[in-house]
């Protein structure tokens, strides 16, 4: 560094301090936000101002949250159908230009050059006259901006939703007025006014998420089968944890990430994608780590009532006909228009016939959900009701059932926007549809083709469609004393095992006693200790049958609390790879938290163990399809 530039750079650092000071993160009561004046939040990671999009004259001016980054990334617009415009005249004297101010009743207004209100926030509380405390508007460093008064937060940003999911944000979806939380595209990258493309919950049904195109369907998630409560993914922008949060009166999805963390943020762009972003610290510029649709096929509807999009297709999904359909139009089909779909080589006499199971499938949209009926009673109900074409049964986790946890889907229409998963790169995906054939078909089928339908269906996909599978440590007794004599007399069940295409199966891992694990570790003595991270030790014991594991003890100072714990089982869970150690059980007593691991023998253990869980190296990132 010369001279010159070095003491640049102490002047800068010098000034630091003062910069940050008169920036600010709030504004106060009767303090005004100005063009070219905005402020940051404490924390330095959003910026809140006036902002124009494009360079058009006169500009029009946006009050918006933005990363602050190099690339401005707006996330949030407040007046995206107002905008402020600014004309020669107004722009040349500073008393007349457009401003955001906090007014005393508690709300933030924004009026133009000409002092006419543009946007303000609907704030109805009524300060008391007694009170000498003032509200305040404050950017958070989460960038959610929100006006507190008295200690109570009377309005925030983050309950206004424009086209941009960021961490701490919550999708919603409310039971009472069925009203879901929706983002919005923008009109084009130059206007943010409401484009025609929307994601959401799908208020019809809330068991899964949707893209709308105006009123039209355009992309559909997989349906919601409960497993899901929270998820944990590595990403090398940081650990990003999944959290589904149902109450009574609503539910809904929330992300937290890693302190430091890279931004990421979800966007509807107006050409119909729904992308996850993650900013790049290295190359300045954001990386498009997922987007939806993935391709054609896998648009709402592309392969026709009675199609299916095949993932598992190569080189690239196609269309295909549900088993014994054929295209309603041969030469159509073989054109590549798909739109007719297919229909029944031979009719089914009412009441006829059996049911196939297709595993790993994103189920039809358009169903009957029936309340309280069990798998078996769920298959009857369809099989006695001769329009009932298929039908899929999962138990919900969560009390969105309302004290009903069994999902009963039937079709007792076209069955459309039908998928096959299959393998993703995060596991398998989808659940297993029941499909009514022709008697004796699903007989003949499983001669000539065992393998393809044995595949137990592994996961559903639900909040951005990652690909989630659970593990629940519960620690019930009575159920823990089943799991202990498996464990006491060898057979140590793996967790694939308890993933069962009949999601009505337990799926809970096996709780073994702390006791017995200090037995077999000696009380966790030296001679089975093989590692230790971050988070803990990590010991490896033979069990009776001669199979090894390797058991991590969670340091008691980990400070890694219960919701992280299952958070990390959940995780083991879902990465069902060769690669990846298995999780066969866990355990957690008092302050006590174990984990039991497959042992690796070939030294792939420490890599994951030490490397994945503990410093968290790059994994999804690797992996680039997905859906
Ligand atoms: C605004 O000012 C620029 C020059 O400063 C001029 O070229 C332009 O015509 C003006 N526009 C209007 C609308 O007055
Ligand atoms: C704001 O408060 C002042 C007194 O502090 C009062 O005179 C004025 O009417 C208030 N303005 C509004 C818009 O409530
Ligand atoms: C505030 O309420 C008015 C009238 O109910 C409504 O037109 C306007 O859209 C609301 N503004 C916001 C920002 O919610
Ligand atoms: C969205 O819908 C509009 C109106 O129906 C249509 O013109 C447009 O092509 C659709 N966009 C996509 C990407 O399908
Ligand atoms: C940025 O570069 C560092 C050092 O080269 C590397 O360790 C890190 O993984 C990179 N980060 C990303 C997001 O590529
Ligand atoms: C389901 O059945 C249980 C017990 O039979 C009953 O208490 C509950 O009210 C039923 N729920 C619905 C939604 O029918
Ligand atoms: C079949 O089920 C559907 C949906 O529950 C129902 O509307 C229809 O009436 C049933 N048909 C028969 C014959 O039971």
């Amino acid at each position: 560094m010369d001279s010159a530039a070095s003491t640049a750079f102490i002047t800068f650092l010098l000034l630091l301090p003062r910069l940050c000071a008169s920036a600010g993160d709030k504004i106060e009561l009767g303090e005004q936000l100005l063009p070219g004046k905005p402020i940051t939040s404490d924390g330095g990671a959003f910026v809140l101002g006036f902002f124009s999009p494009s360079n058009s004259t006169p500009a029009r001016q946006y009050i918006g949250v933005w990363y602050n980054v190099p690339e401005r990334t707006v996330v949030w617009v407040a007046n995206r159908e107002a905008p402020a415009i600014i004309t020669n005249q107004s722009s040349s004297s500073s008393s007349s230009v457009p401003k955001l101010a906090l007014t005393n009743d508690s709300n933030l207004v924004l009026s133009d050059a000409d002092g006419r209100v543009l946007w303000t926030t609907n704030i109805t509380t009524v300060v008391p006259a007694t009170t000498t405390s003032r509200p305040v508007a404050e950017l958070l460093n989460t960038g959610n901006l929100v006006i507190r008064w008295n200690g109570a937060t009377l309005w925030e940003s983050f309950d206004h939703l424009t086209d941009t999911f960021i961490p701490n944000m919550k999708v919603r979806f409310n039971y009472r007025t069925r009203q879901s939380g929706r983002i919005v595209s923008w009109k084009d990258s130059g206007d943010p006014s409401p484009g025609s493309f929307s994601y959401g919950v799908d208020p019809d049904t809330s068991l899964q998420l949707l893209i709308w195109n105006g009123s039209k369907p355009y992309w559909r998630t997989t349906v919601w089968t409960g497993y899901l409560t929270a998820a944990e993914y590595l990403t090398a922008a940081g650990n990003m944890y999944l959290n589904v949060v149902d109450t009574d009166e609503e539910i809904y999805l929330t992300l937290r990430v890693s302190d430091g963390a890279s931004p990421m943020r979800y966007v509807i762009t107006n050409s119909g994608n729904f992308q996850f972003l993650s900013w790049n610290m290295n190359s300045s510029e954001w990386n498009t780590i997922y987007s939806w649709p993935t391709n054609e096929c896998s648009k709402y509807g592309y392969c026709g009532p009675y199609g299916y999009c095949d993932f598992t297709a190569e080189p690239v999904p196609t269309c295909k006909c549900l088993a014994d359909f054929q295209p309603a139009s041969g030469e159509e089909w073989s054109r590549g228009s798909f739109s007719r779909g297919c229909r029944r080589k031979e009719a089914l006499p009412c009441g006829g016939g059996e049911f196939l199971a297709l595993p790993l499938m994103k189920v039809p949209d358009k169903w009957v959900r029936k309340t309280n009926l069990t798998f078996d009673e769920c298959a009857a109900e369809c099989a006695r009701n001769c329009s009932c074409e298929a039908y899929a049964h999962a138990k919900l986790s969560t009390s969105s059932a309302k004290g009903d946890i069994n999902r009963c889907l039937l079709w007792v229409g076209e069955l459309v926007d039908t998928q096959m998963m299959g393998q993703t790169p995060r596991g398998r995906a989808g659940e297993t549809l029941y499909l009514r054939v022709p008697a004796g078909f699903a007989s003949r089928k499983a001669r000539t083709n065992v393998v393809k339908i044995v595949l137990p269906a592994l996961a559903s996909s639900f909040l951005f469609t990652c690909i989630l599978l659970v593990c629940f440590c519960k620690f019930r007794d009575n159920r823990r004393k089943q799991r202990q004599k498996r464990l006491m007399t060898g057979s140590v069940y793996t967790s694939s095992e308890f993933v069962d295409e009949n999601p009505a199966k337990d799926l809970e891992f096996p709780s073994i006693r702390f006791s017995d694990i200090a037995a077999a570790t000696d009380n966790f003595s030296k001679p089975f200790l093989i590692g230790r991270g971050g988070f803990g030790k990590v010991y490896k014991v033979t069990l009776e049958n001669g199979q090894e594991v390797a058991i991590k003890r969670l340091s008691k100072d980990s400070h890694q609390g219960i919701e992280e714990f299952k958070n990390e089982a959940i995780l083991i869970a879902k990465l069902q790879h060769r690669n990846l150690v298995r999780l066969l059980g866990c355990c957690t007593e008092g302050s006590e938290k174990l984990l039991i691991y497959e042992y690796l023998a070939n030294g792939g253990l420490d890599a994951i163990l030490f490397g994945m869980f503990m410093s968290s190296q790059p994994m999804l990132l690797k992996k680039n399809r997905a859906w």
